[in-house]
């Protein structure tokens, strides 16, 4: 369904460039949720923009491409490539921003943020016909209808963060991407995001994207999933896999983090902090931090490994 092919991109400042997202290579497949991992400023966000094509200044796209496979209302195939992307935008692509639900438009009722989208893009000939369709929409998601007479600040941040997964996915989408949709929500809340956003998948049978930085939210709803660090998907495999089977120490260690059950163990964080992403170090970009380093780890840049079953890590202990 969208297929990344070796993509870079980077944010180009007045003394340098913040290199990102570097030679992401990887494809969403129909019917799956793609979960993407990493800690803050590993380029989660940037990559989804990336994958939506949302390229404005300083985001620059150095090299590689991005392609989103669909079809016309005849059934033919098409593929629309970077560049050309927001020719399908919320028709076959959509997109929640991260953050989305702090910054809907105070000013405008949930009702007319529907209108002004769908029109935007798609036209509206009968407003009657739009409102009764989108209202039965809400109903199928379990939404009162009266959240379309609501302003945003009089909805809670769980009810507006479902009514943008509701605007996100009105129009049958076969691919939304959502960045972190349940972060800043109490847990009771995000487990009814979550639930909301598999049983909209299961209905759709379209794919979903998720960045979260939070595995739980991986572990859940996942189907697969890409370890992002430093700009680059450094691991990437069928989610139980990766959490039964991790093979990235950086991996590892994210999953180590996770609280269990039963388990009373001290958690530790991962010690020290990411490279920089203007200057980013030669060889492995988690050397630095890694308790297996060896000497190769900080002059070659590992190789992407096939460890079976469409699981692959980039580590110099797989060679
Ligand atoms: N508009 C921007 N201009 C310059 N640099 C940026 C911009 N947005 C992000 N960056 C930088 O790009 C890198 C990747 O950021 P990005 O927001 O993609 O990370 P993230 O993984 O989504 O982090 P978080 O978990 O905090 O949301 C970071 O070093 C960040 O500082
Ligand atoms: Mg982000």
């Amino acid at each position: 369904m969208l297929k990344l092919n070796q993509v870079s991109a980077q944010y180009n400042m007045l003394n340098g460039y913040v290199k990102a997202v570097d030679r992401v290579d990887f494809e969403v497949r129909k019917n799956e949720i793609f979960g993407i991992a990493g800690e803050s400023g590993c380029g989660k966000s940037t990559l989804l923009k990336v994958m939506y094509d949302l390229i404005n200044y300083p985001l620059e796209i150095a090299s590689g491409s991005v392609e989103v496979h669909t079809s016309d209302r005849k059934g033919v195939p098409v593929i629309y490539r970077n560049g050309e992307i927001h020719k399908s935008w919320w028709k076959d692509i959509s997109y929640v921003p991260q953050g989305a639900m702090h910054v809907m438009n105070p000013v405008t009722r949930v009702k007319n943020q529907f209108f002004d989208t769908i029109s935007k893009y798609h036209g509206v000939k009968n407003k009657k016909l739009l409102e009764h369709e989108i209202t039965a929409y809400l109903k199928e998601l379990e939404l009162p209808p009266e959240v379309l007479k609501a302003y945003p600040h009089q909805l809670s941040g769980g009810m507006r963060q479902r009514v943008l997964i509701a605007l996100a996915t009105f129009l049958h989408p076969s691919i939304v991407l959502a960045d972190e949709p349940t972060t800043a929500l109490d847990v009771v809340v995000q487990r009814g995001i979550l639930t909301m956003l598999s049983q909209v998948q299961k209905k759709l049978m379209n794919s979903m994207v998720i960045v979260s930085h939070d595995m739980g939210v991986h572990y859940q709803i996942t189907n697969r999933m890409g370890i992002m660090y430093a700009g680059q998907m450094i691991e990437i495999g069928p989610t139980e896999r990766i959490f039964n089977e991790p093979k990235h120490p950086y991996t590892k260690m994210l999953i180590h983090a996770l609280p269990r059950i039963g388990d009373n163990s001290q958690k530790e964080g991962i010690p020290g902090t990411p490279p920089s992403l203007k200057n980013p170090p030669a060889g492995c970009r988690f050397a630095a931090r890694c308790p297996h380093v060896m000497e190769a780890c900080r002059v070659v840049e590992p190789e992407r490994v096939n460890v079976g079953e469409g699981h692959y890590a980039s580590c110099h202990l797989l060679n």
